[in-house]
């Protein structure tokens, strides 16, 4: 299902909106927003023009036009930190971090050491990405190379741009989820070099957090690192008090959680780490001096109970923050839900919070997003020259939304009900590099598949 046609331009029209600048900056003024406006997409997939319909479709007169009058499009949304092994324990209640891990995840994450499970669940998993409006994502792995290559395999068929990587651990989780430091290099590094950099593939190099990892294994990891140029890396943060306090007991010499992967080499400004609830201020000075970015996921802080967010810190200590639904402990695949839980934690901070905006929402679930992963210069926004990823939101006749929308007055109006209300039934289209990875009027995913295909058996 390709959007893009031959070698002429497409004209995507409908009600636009994205952030090309700095909201902390300039406030609204860094929405821009066209009520009837125009996406032009060159044959290469990326974005040829951006604006009114009318000056647009006059500097392409002959172009072919896709017409979703009554659709809002978005850039494409970008999650900066997800579990691809956690589709099946989603919605688990009345659990904390160390309790669900143990209890519920860790024992479904063993599951994959099976080849055709993992690579079902993987085709799974990334459908839910691009019918949720997901384009790019940085994706906690399995810890199983088996799966991970199942996984790159299908990532690569879904046209999604994902950077994922081996869990590593090597103690404190069940005997089958470890390995030695020695098997987690080698496992990881001939992953990246197979991986990294293949079509829009990257490799991120992934310990899962200091508690299930020695000094050894962090070094480790770090060693993929220096040997395959580019790779990210990811892990936790500052989740809970008990993870932390079991971090410190872990590691006596060291002076703080952010300090365990500091001693390694593991931060700096390809690293995201997810969550940071409980920084002190000596942390936040130490990832913003290093540049590395934090994952925020709300919707897994308010389910596990982990805390809210300090995003207030973390922007006066210029920390860059964005975006993660954190599934399957986050309670949704959508950015959209997960801004809106983002807002809704900031809330009930009162005066430590921040009052967040639409703009700065829309901007955190895109171009912050798009940074923090390493693609800032790629996607995010839609200014021209950037890959024509996008999200076309319409909502179904006689949903909530849809009443909603009907009061608008004007494209900036539909902002704030689509971030509380749209989800992946609001999805119409989904496109990367202005191709199709989803269409719900087909319910067709990137590899044509019909979204009724079964999926693996339950256990
Ligand atoms: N810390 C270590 N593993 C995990 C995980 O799978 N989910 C969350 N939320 N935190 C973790
Ligand atoms: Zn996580």
């Amino acid at each position: 299902m390709s959007a893009a046609r031959g070698s002429a331009v497409l004209l995507l029209r409908g009600a636009l909106a994205h952030v090309p600048r700095d909201p902390w900056a300039e406030g609204a003024a860094a929405l821009e927003a066209w009520d009837d406006g125009c996406l032009a997409i060159g044959a290469d997939g990326r974005v040829a023009a951006v604006g009114d319909w009318a000056d647009v479709r006059a500097r392409f007169p002959g172009a072919v036009v896709d017409d979703r009058r009554g659709a809002l499009v978005l850039p494409g949304l970008v999650d900066a930190h997800v579990h691809y092994p956690q589709v099946g324990v989603m919605g688990s209640m009345g659990l904390g971090l160390l309790a669900w891990l143990a209890e519920r995840t860790l024992p479904h994450e063993a599951r994959f050491v099976d080849a055709p499970f993992a690579r079902a669940e993987a085709r799974t998993f990334l459908r839910l990405l691009a019918r949720n409006g997901t384009t790019s994502a940085l994706v906690f792995g399995a810890h199983f190379a088996v799966a991970m290559e199942a996984f790159f395999h299908e990532a690569e068929a879904s046209g999604l741009r994902i950077a994922a990587g081996l869990c590593v651990a090597d103690h404190g989780l069940r005997p089958e989820l470890r390995v030695t430091p020695e098997l987690a290099y080698e496992s990881s590094r001939f992953l990246a070099r197979r991986w990294h950099g293949r079509g829009r593939l990257r490799y991120a190099v992934t310990p899962r957090f200091s508690l299930s990892s020695t000094p050894e294994l962090l070094a480790a990891c770090a060693a993929v690192a220096a040997d395959v140029p580019g790779v990210l890396i990811t892990s936790h943060l500052n989740e809970t008090p008990d993870e932390i306090a079991g971090v410190l007991a872990a590691f006596p010499g060291a002076a703080d959680y952010l300090a365990t992967y500091e001693a390694a080499g593991l931060v700096g400004r390809g690293s995201v780490f997810a969550h940071d609830l409980h920084p002190s201020e000596g942390e936040l000075e130490r990832l913003a001096a290093a540049g590395a970015a934090v994952a925020h996921c709300p919707s897994s802080n308010q389910a596990l109970g982990s805390g809210l967010f300090p995003l207030r810190g973390h922007r006066e200590h210029g920390v860059r923050v964005a975006l993660g639904t954190d599934l399957g402990a986050g309670t949704d695949p959508s950015l959209l839900h997960e801004a809106s839980a983002a807002y809704l934690g900031q809330q009930l901070l009162g005066d430590a919070g921040v009052v967040l905006s639409p703009v700065h929402l829309l901007h955190l679930a895109t171009a912050a997003g798009a940074s923090a992963i390493g693609l800032g210069e790629e996607v995010g926004d839609l200014r021209p020259g950037r890959w024509a990823d996008v999200v076309v939101l319409r909502p179904p006749p006689g949903s909530t939304l849809a009443a909603v929308w009907a009061h608008a007055d004007g494209v900036a109006d539909l902002l704030g009900p689509a971030l509380m209300l749209a989800r992946e039934e609001a999805v119409e289209s989904t496109w990367v590099a202005g191709k199709s990875v989803w269409d719900a009027r087909g319910g067709r995913d990137a590899r044509g598949v019909d979204e009724a295909a079964p999926g693996p058996a339950p256990a």
